[in-house]
């Protein structure tokens, strides 16, 4: 690991095709490298993030003749939806290439020319199966069930005179290079796939088309335009001026992100071409797993397709990024559920790390005028969370630099987590000798969990930090500083802006989505263990206006907690010693700090609010049927 080293940082994306809207696998991919880039600045790396689209090639010609549209015009606008994916999920790119771009073209004139001088580009005869989607040829044996092997969709015979590209030259250097260079692709599993594959033997690639004009013109011979592909893969050097100083800067690449599909294109063909061309091969390509829909909820006939623009605008890019990353360890395959964006929305984002702020900014203000309190002497419960703090960064960055991302976050939220358990245990609103000392840590684990959180979710990171009354943006600060208590006894405050706002799921959703209407079976019914309970204890939640504590007698279920919203409606005195129904197997949640085990039963109307009771008495824990 180069923790401590400063040094340039180049970070790709794959640059997606324009025959289509963005959608959820092309946001999982920018958010990834996003947070690799911007996890790499805080380090105080000089980080150059490049992404872009992909805009020649048949298929994106038949897409737009389909649209009814000229190629240029149809590009133009779908490229633009791209960048605004970008700018929507706070992707922090340092450049977005076209591969429309003049400077693209131009520059991939050159390498096929550097080529072809080298000896490495023939003129021959290609006969092959081809498939349009993946712009690949196919041998007879390569085939699975006569599709294409890569996508699975129907293949094409084609026979054309072409330029070939001397790939099977580099058969054994290719060897040598996944050989000594152990995390050449990651994660192995995937590394081991193209060695094997590359170990039955190179053929020599077609480079060249004829059938279409939509491509960068062939520099040899003017009857072709470039493969796609060849093209497409230069992008990470045109976009450098290779083989200029921003070049000669930045080259190699640290990592090229891709998805698992395109694997082959970047370990085995990409490097073939830069040793043709006498480039090093870039340092790692780091392989993505694929996300797919929740099939049973989403769908085009249903009209709730995945849109990530639309899920970002609807919850937060934020709530978006977090899900993401924290949802699907890095290399493997994910689900992608709008329910569960919102339930880590609520749940983590809202119950753990804005909980955590409010109370500890709220409770500062109230006891200590806004101010950073002064700590006197730890004591030892002190002393853990401080050295918690301590080790966090180096711990989380050596998974960030491992492309354990998700495990990163989970550490991260562990800490704040602890924080929270923290404050419970000290009680500063009651405890007026450990008030300082806890505030002092805590306030100052915000600032450090703002740093340390602003990679994921880099709009709140923000949000935190100047609710603690930090001066300039979180991500420019140093990575290894959030181990530090840095905010010193008598620094002000800030007035604390709302972090998370909760979403209530979609009722749809919630009941399973299987029946249109919303009865349920006798079964059902029957899961939802309804009680009598006794209001045995009434208390305030500290920073919570809406709320009471309720502790609960229920029987042979015992005591029980829930937060109940109704102290708007409710004296502590009118419902203590109540006996009310009680929704017993509920999931637990965490409110304000307080776990609440299941809900009770109310009827809201209007501006009213009416707890149901019994009529007689009734012993606490009877089932309710
Ligand atoms: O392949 N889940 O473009 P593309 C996760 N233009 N990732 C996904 C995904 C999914 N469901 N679907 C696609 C291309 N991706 C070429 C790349 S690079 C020189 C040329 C990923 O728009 C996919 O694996 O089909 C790829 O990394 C990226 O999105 C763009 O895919
Ligand atoms: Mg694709």
């Amino acid at each position: 690991m180069v923790f401590f080293t400063k040094s340039k940082f180049y970070i790709t994306t794959a640059i997606d095709y324009v025959n289509g809207k963005p959608h959820i696998g092309h946001a999982y991919e920018k958010i990834i490298a996003d947070v690799l880039a911007r996890y790499n600045r805080l380090k105080g790396n000089d980080v150059f993030f490049l992404t872009g689209t992909d805009e020649h090639g048949e298929k994106i010609f038949r897409s737009a003749e389909k649209a009814g549209k000229d190629p240029q015009e149809f590009v133009d606008e779908l490229s633009q939806s791209f960048r605004e994916l970008c700018s929507v999920l706070s992707i922090s790119n340092d450049d977005f290439i076209r591969t429309t771009d003049e400077r693209h073209e131009r520059i991939v004139q050159k390498i096929l020319t550097r080529l072809y001088e080298k000896g490495d580009i023939y003129k021959g005869n290609y006969e092959g199966w081809y498939c349009v989607p993946c712009e690949s040829y196919w041998t007879d044996t390569q085939l699975v069930e006569d599709n294409c092997p890569n996508c699975n969709r129907p293949v094409e015979k084609k026979k054309e005179e072409g330029y070939f590209f001397r790939l099977s030259k580099y058969e054994k250097p290719l060897l040598k290079l996944f050989k000594e260079n152990k995390d050449f692709v990651y994660p192995p599993s995937r590394k081991k796939e193209v060695e094997n594959r590359l170990k039955e033997g190179l053929n020599d690639l077609c480079i060249t088309r004829k059938a279409f004009k939509w491509g960068t013109p062939f520099p040899i011979d003017n009857n072709y335009v470039t493969y796609v592909w060849v093209e497409a893969l230069s992008n990470y050097i045109t976009a450098l001026d290779y083989p200029n100083k921003k070049f000669k800067k930045y080259w190699p690449a640290d990592i090229h992100l891709v998805g698992k599909d395109i694997n082959w294109f970047h370990s085995v063909i990409w490097p073939a071409i830069l040793l043709s061309l006498e480039i090093k091969p870039p340092k790692m390509v780091g392989v993505h797993g694929f996300l797919t829909l929740d099939g049973e909820k989403m769908s085009k006939s249903k009209g709730n397709v995945v849109d990530p623009i639309e899920i970002a605008n609807c919850y937060g890019a934020d709530a978006l990024r977090y899900y993401l990353i924290s949802e699907t360890a890095f290399g493997g395959d994910g689900v992608f559920s709008e329910q569960k964006v919102v339930k880590k929305l609520n749940n983590e984002l809202a119950d753990i790390l804005g909980n955590f702020v409010h109370r500890t900014v709220i409770l500062s203000k109230k006891f200590f005028e806004e101010q950073v309190p002064t700590p006197s002497n730890c004591t030892e419960i002190d002393r853990e969370l401080i050295a918690a703090i301590k080790d966090a960064p180096l711990s989380i960055g050596k998974k960030y630099d491992e492309l354990q991302l998700k495990q990163g976050l989970d550490e991260t939220l562990e800490l704040v987590t602890k924080g929270n358990a923290y404050l419970n245990a000290q009680e500063p609103w009651k405890n007026e000798e450990v008030r300082a000392n806890t505030l002092y840590v805590c306030l100052n684990l915000c600032r450090n969990a703002a740093i340390l959180l602003s990679p994921v979710i880099p709009t709140s990171s923000q949000k935190i930090w100047e609710t603690i009354g930090e001066q300039g943006q979180v991500s420019s600060q140093n990575w290894e500083n959030a181990s530090t208590l840095a905010l010193k006894p008598g620094h002000k405050l800030n007035t604390s802006k709302p972090l998370f706002k909760k979403v209530e799921l979609k009722e749809q959703e919630e009941s399973g989505g299987e029946t249109m209407d919303n009865t349920i079976t006798f079964d059902e019914f029957q899961k939802v263990d309804l009680r009598a309970a006794l209001v045995k204890n009434v208390e305030d939640i500290e920073g919570a206006d809406k709320l009471y504590k309720l502790t609960l007698d229920v029987g042979e279920l015992g005591e029980r907690t829930i937060a109940a919203g109704i102290k708007k409606y409710y004296k502590k005195e009118e419902i203590q010693g109540k006996t009310i129904g009680y929704v017993a197997n509920l999931e637990p949640r965490t409110v304000f700090g307080v776990e609440s085990c299941g809900m009770l039963l109310a009827a809201e109307s209007g501006n009213n609010v009416c707890v149901v009771t019994f009529e007689r008495d009734i012993k606490p824990g009877t089932q309710i049927s």
